[in-house]
C-alpha cells in the first residue's frame, strides 16, 4: 500500500508515503491509577487544558467519523476505501481509550460527566446544523491541528520530559496514529470537490463553533479545582508554550497555502521511530 505520495495529483487515488501504513492498534493502559492528578508537569493549568482537549476527543472523533462516513460511498478506489476504513477504526479506538483516560479524572474530583455531556451537545449541534461539506472541512482542519500537536510531541522531546510516563505513552500512541492518517479526510474532501474556499470557510466556522466550547470547559475545570494556581505554574505553562510555538506556527501557517497537502510535512521518521520503540509492546 505504501507508495510515494502525490499530493497534487487529483487524477490518481491518494497514497501514503513510503514506510507509512494506517494500522488500527488498540491501546491498553498498563497502570491508569498511577497517573497523577496533574500529569503534565505537576501543573494545574497545563493539565486542565490537556484534559479539556481529551474530553472533547471522544465526541469530536465521532463527529470526524460521521463527517467522513457521509461521503464514504463516493470513494470508488478500493485502496483509498481501505484507508478510509482504517481512519474510522483508528478514531474509534482513540475514542475508547480517551473514555478510559477521561473517566480516571473523576477520581481527582473533576466533574467528567458534566463536561462530557456538554462536549457531546456541542458536537451534536454541529452535526445537525452545518452543511455536510463544511463538516468534512472542519474535520480536515482539526485533523491538521491534531497532526500538528502530534508532530510537536515527537519533534520536541523537551515536552515529553514534563509528562507522566504512562500518560506520555498514551498520547504518543494516539499521536503516531494521527500522523499515519493525517491526510485521509483531506484527500476525501478533495475527492468530493472541496477546494481551498471550503477549507478556509471551515476554519472560520470550526473555530467559532468549537473554540468557545474549549474555553468554557477549560475555565470551568480550572475554577472548580480548589488547588491554587501559582506563579510558578504560570511560568512553566509559558515555557512549555514557548517550546512548541515556533514549530506549531510554521505548520499552522502552511495550512493556508492553496496548494497545501498534509504530507508536505514529512513525519514518516517519527512514525517509524515510535513503532520501533518498546512503548507499543
Ligand atoms: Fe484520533
Ligand atoms: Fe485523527
Amino acid at each position: 500500500m505504501a507508495t510515494t505520495a502525490s499530493p497534487q495529483a487529483l487524477a490518481s487515488p491518494p497514497t501514503l508515503p513510503d514506510g507509512v501504513d494506517i494500522i488500527p492498534r488498540k491501546f491498553t493502559f498498563r497502570d491508569l491509577d498511577a497517573i497523577p492528578k496533574y500529569w503534565f508537569g505537576g501543573n494545574k493549568l497545563i493539565t486542565h487544558l490537556e484534559n479539556t482537549f481529551s474530553i472533547l476527543i471522544p465526541p469530536g472523533e465521532r463527529f470526524f467519523i460521521q463527517s467522513v462516513r457521509n461521503y464514504a460511498d463516493r470513494v470508488d478506489d478500493p485502496e483509498f476505501a481501505k484507508l478510509v476504513q482504517a481512519f474510522i477504526q483508528q478514531e474509534g479506538h482513540h475514542t475508547r481509550a480517551h473514555n478510559d483516560f477521561n473517566a480516571h479524572f473523576a477520581a481527582h474530583g473533576i466533574d467528567v460527566k458534566r463536561e462530557e455531556a456538554y462536549a457531546a451537545r456541542v458536537m451534536e449541534s454541529a452535526s445537525r446544523w452545518l452543511p455536510k461539506k463544511i463538516q468534512l472541512g472542519i474535520t480536515v482542519f482539526f485533523e491538521h491541528l491534531t497532526a500538528t500537536g502530534a508532530h510537536v510531541l515527537f519533534a520536541e522531546p523537551e515536552l515529553a520530559k514534563h509528562m507522566h510516563p504512562e500518560a506520555l505513552r498514551f498520547w504518543r500512541w494516539h499521536a503516531a496514529e494521527e500522523l499515519e492518517h493525517k491526510a485521509v479526510a483531506f484527500d476525501l474532501l478533495r475527492k468530493v470537490g472541496g477546494g481551498y474556499l471550503t477549507r478556509m470557510v471551515s476554519v472560520v466556522v470550526g473555530l467559532l463553533w468549537f473554540g468557545p466550547a474549549f474555553a468554557i470547559m477549560a475555565r470551568r475545570m480550572i475554577k472548580a479545582d480548589p488547588e491554587p494556581l501559582t506563579d510558578a505554574m504560570r511560568a512553566q505553562a509559558r515555557e512549555i508554550d514557548r517550546i512548541s510555538r515556533e514549530v506549531q506556527r510554521d505548520l499552522l501557517l502552511a495550512y493556508f497555502k492553496p496548494g497545501f497537502h498534509p504530507w508536505d510535512q514529512h513525519d514518516e521518521a517519527y512514525v517509524a521511530e515510535f513503532y520501533a520503540s518498546p512503548e507499543i509492546s
